[in-house]
């Protein structure tokens, strides 16, 4: 592939701009004048109001955040100085803002409707319409499994989906499948393999009927040393099974049985092909479509399957009216923008590393762990879209765990830790599941937790109060809180297809917002590859002296210490 052209438009140093230097000055104020969310709410009743935002159906408060009016005009003005709502724009136009790929940067369109097909020709191609004709290709199929009209080789209906994918492949699917369990349909469950250690193959597929079980091998390159190591595997146990159950006897069979059991997922439709599964059988997607963007893409398709199509068209539609919001909100009202301009303020005013993500719902319980590739795999860049070096910190350390679990675990840290860790609270009005525990509604017991959290967060105890309650001096800087510590409430009717689109599609924007204020590519991954390429080069050592002798000290010492433990495993089993 030949190298793209140096880009022409280069980013503008944030830390550069007056607003920035606004900002630094803001901040030293803030810091000599004391931040007290105490004082902020006492003073300012219209506070919740002012930072308090519809984004879609979602209910999003910011109020708890270490913000005043000026903090929220210098950053707006810092978003207008370094032209984000321009970028927004040329990235939902389809221009090549993925400077290091060359390439248009258009999840958006993967969610926009039908009415809009030919409004958005980009590189020559209708991305509407081609994105429609996917998507009925998909909505067919997957109703054919559902229905259990289409079946395994002997005749049998699909029981169990096996995903193999891993990073954008499998993280958003997973996240998904798990935030929508209530809405699967009986009898149809999806197993997601992702990791090479044959132990997540091994777990997620031997309990399960071959005959009953349709594989879909999700990957964009079709490259990816661990899918396409699983996808063989799986193509082994699948057809050793069937023959030894008598479904399948001669090479013929084998090739019936890979095309009633094996579907894919990919923009390398040669590689499919090569890989024996048929372009019937192959679902695609565009180079448009960041992995990590591509839940929404055929990526989805085990979602699809599970869910049906009705919860998919949702799914999009919650997405979409999150991408109508972040495009046409005025900058100065636009909660999306705000919110990843408070990210910048933590992480370059506030030295903040790390963000925690706290879904007061158990069905979220993956959600930061899909998070933490959309925004590290994103932002975790040290050089900008020009090639120069980037000019402040970037990137936030994602991180969290489904509430109240997290309250027994790590809240220690963040309400009397040393360390600002700004956290997003997520919970929903209405549960899938309403339980009484005697009078108490146990959904309004988990809220009341949300509720309390984000409060001692942001009010504290302070010493008087502590005292008061008879603590003697020596113990009271212990029960101390000292509060203003950053929040964001996020609030919806209920989790449902929806709603999980428009979070997802909430959090990619707040990515873009932080992008682009540092001015770097969130599009590309060349952090992932080194260690990709190296694993190859490693392979050979274990079994050839030559590739051995090419490790480094460290890796030799270490195979060694491998071999020692492998023959001592292997004595114990004999
Ligand atoms: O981890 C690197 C990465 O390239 C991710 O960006 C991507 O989501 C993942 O690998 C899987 O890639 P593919 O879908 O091509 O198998």
């Amino acid at each position: 592939m030949p190298f793209p052209p140096e880009p022409t438009v280069r980013p503008t140093d944030p830390t550069q701009t007056n607003a920035w230097k606004k900002l630094s000055d803001h901040y030293n104020t803030l810091k000599t004048a004391g931040i007290s969310m105490r004082d902020w709410f006492a003073q300012d009743p219209s506070r919740v109001q002012e930072f308090t935002f519809t984004v879609g159906d979602l209910h999003i408060d910011l109020s708890k955040n270490i913000i005043t009016s000026t903090t929220k005009n210098l950053l707006f003005e810092l978003a207008r100085e370094l032209h984000i709502d321009e970028r927004k724009k040329a990235m939902f136009a389809g221009e090549h803002i993925n400077t290091t790929e060359d390439r248009a940067v258009l999840h958006t369109a993967l969610r926009r409707p039908m009415e809009d097909e030919g409004k958005l020709i980009v590189d020559g191609q209708d991305c509407v319409k081609d994105v429609r004709y996917e998507l009925n290709r998909m909505y067919a199929f997957a109703e054919r499994v559902r229905l259990g009209q289409w079946t395994g080789v002997s005749g049998k209906a699909i029981t169990d989906i096996v995903s193999i994918g891993i990073g954008g492949s499998d993280l958003g699917p997973v996240m998904v499948y798990e935030a929508l369990k209530p809405y699967v349909q009986e009898g149809l469950r999806v197993h997601y393999v992702s990791n090479i250690d044959p132990c997540d193959m091994y777990e997620k597929t031997h309990s399960l009927n071959p005959e009953t079980t349709l594989v879909i091998v999700v990957s964009k390159t079709f490259t990816t040393l661990e899918t396409m190591t699983n996808a063989r595997v799986a193509r082994t146990w699948l057809l050793d099974a069937l023959r030894k159950q008598g479904a399948i006897t001669t090479k013929d069979d084998e090739a019936r049985a890979i095309a009633h059991h094996f579907v894919a997922v990919s923009t390398n439709l040669e590689l499919v092909q090569q890989f024996g599964i048929s372009p019937d059988c192959t679902f695609g997607f565009w180079n448009w479509v960041g992995g990590r963007y591509s839940v929404d893409s055929a990526v989805g398709l085990s979602l699809m399957i599970a869910c049906g199509v009705q919860a998919f068209e949702e799914f999009l539609h919650g997405f979409h009216a999150v991408d109508e919001y972040f495009y046409s909100t005025p900058l100065e009202e636009n909660a999306i923008m705000l919110m990843g301009l408070l990210n910048v303020w933590y992480t370059n005013f506030f030295g903040a590393s790390s963000h925690a993500v706290l879904p007061y719902s158990q069905y979220l319980h993956r959600f930061a762990a899909y998070l933490q590739q959309l925004t590290m795999e994103s932002n975790g860049k040290s050089t900008r879209w020009d090639g120069t070096p980037v000019t402040c910190n970037t990137g936030e350390i994602f991180w969290g765990e489904a509430g109240t679990n997290g309250q027994h675990a790590f809240y220690q840290l963040i309400h009397q830790g040393t360390h600002l860790i700004p956290a997003d609270f997520i919970a929903f009005a209405n549960t899938a599941h309403a339980t009484q525990d005697g009078n108490q509604d146990i959904h309004e017991l988990f809220l009341a937790n949300f509720l309390a959290q984000t409060k001692a967060l942001a009010f504290g105890k302070t010493a008087d109060e502590v005292r008061a309650e008879g603590t003697p001096e020596w113990m009271v800087p212990a029960r101390v809180f000292s509060g203003n510590k950053p929040t964001t409430s996020i609030f919806g009717k209920e989790l449902n297809a929806f709603s999980v689109g428009e979070l997802i599609a909430l959090y990619e924007h707040i990515v873009f917002v932080e992008g682009s204020v540092w001015g770097i590519d969130s599009f590309d991954q060349w952090g992932v590859e080194l260690g990709k390429q190296l694993a190859k080069q490693i392979v050979p050592a274990f079994h050839d002296k030559d590739a051995l002798s090419k490790q480094d000290a460290s890796t030799q010492s270490l195979l060694a210490f491998y071999h020692s433990c492998r023959s001592y495993a292997h004595t114990m089993q004999k």
